[in-house]
């Protein structure tokens, strides 16, 4: 899927909204993204469904705490519950989010408390797969519920980490060993434009409870081939581990996963994931190694 970066800065969680329907337009939109989200980085297939508005024309209620309001839609989605099941769905769901944000929806990620047994219905699920999230959708109200604003406006729920507590330079002390998680040297062809914009893609993108668990292990050429990026999560264990199957914090992997293809490809920058067997690098609990982005 190609996106511009600016659709990358654009997208921001929208919770409440102004109570119509999608168009048609969207909604055929919408449906075609579903399609185009695939392949995904490990080879698992989600699944989307969107659920529109209740029989009688109002808008559904399948959002969290009540802090969603207004949503034209949803989309529902069904991860595959084998390896790389979780990033993949990160990875497909966030396609949709963007497409959704290029259409001017607005959108939020419900990975928390969702009708998951409505929506089980509404996919079909089938052996091997979960619910894994959904997603709000629709126009943007002219002004946020005072529940939103309550709840997100004043939390830090937008902030994000510095740049140097999310980047690293990787650096070899042994065969493969890593000590410690360094500062990116300031020469780094990581700190210069365009791969800079890339990392800010990485950095501003959404994050289960905005705890933005990815960790990147940055290296400026990876032995003859070109700058190599190696993505980690930083697990918060008891967090991606409270909903059972579904681990939320995969899913943020993901998440990352989408952001760096698509600035990659609009910064002209090749390169393509893949998960290297062994890991490049050790990293201690409760970092553990995803997949590299190379060139
Ligand atoms: C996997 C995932 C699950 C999320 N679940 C919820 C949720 O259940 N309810 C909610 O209001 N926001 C949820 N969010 C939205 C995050 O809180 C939001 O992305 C984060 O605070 C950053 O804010 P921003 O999206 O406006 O940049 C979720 C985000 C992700 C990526």
């Amino acid at each position: 899927m190609k996106f511009s970066i600016d659709t990358i800065r654009a997208r921001r969680s929208v919770r409440t909204y102004d109570g119509e329907p999608l168009s048609k337009e969207e909604r055929e939109a919408l449906l075609a993204s579903f399609a185009e989200t695939l392949p995904t980085p490990f080879g698992t297939k989600p699944r989307f469904a969107l659920v529109g508005a209740d029989p009688d024309g109002r808008p559904l209620r399948m959002g969290t705490y009540g802090l969603i309001s207004g949503a034209g839609a949803y989309v529902v989605g069904a991860a595959s519950l084998r390896d790389g099941g979780m990033e993949d769905f990160g990875y497909a769901m966030e396609g949709i989010v963007l497409r959704a944000t290029e259409l001017g929806l607005g959108s939020c990620w419900l990975g928390g408390i969702f009708d998951r047994g409505r929506s089980a219905r509404v996919l079909g699920l089938g052996e091997g797969e979960v619910v894994a999230a959904a997603l709000s959708l629709g126009r943007p109200a002219a002004k946020p519920s005072l529940q939103e604003r309550l709840v997100y406006g004043a939390s830090g729920a937008r902030g994000r980490k510095p740049h140097a507590e999310l980047f690293f330079a990787a650096t070899k002390d042994g065969a493969r060993a890593l000590t410690p998680w360094s500062a990116i040297p300031a020469d780094s062809p990581w700190l210069a434009r365009p791969r800079a914009e890339l990392l800010e893609a990485i950095r501003i993108g959404p994050s289960a409870s905005n705890k933005q668990p990815w960790r990147l292990l940055l290296e400026d050429a990876r032995g003859s081939s070109g700058p190599a990026l190696h993505l980690y999560l930083h697990e918060d264990r008891a967090y991606n581990n409270a909903l059972g199957d579904v681990k939320i914090q995969r899913m943020d992997m993901g998440i990352a996963m989408r952001h760096a293809e698509v600035a990659a490809a609009a910064l002209g920058l090749p390169g393509a994931w893949t998960r290297l067997d062994p890991p490049p690098f050790e990293a201690p609990a409760p970092r553990s190694y995803v997949a590299s982005f190379l060139a």
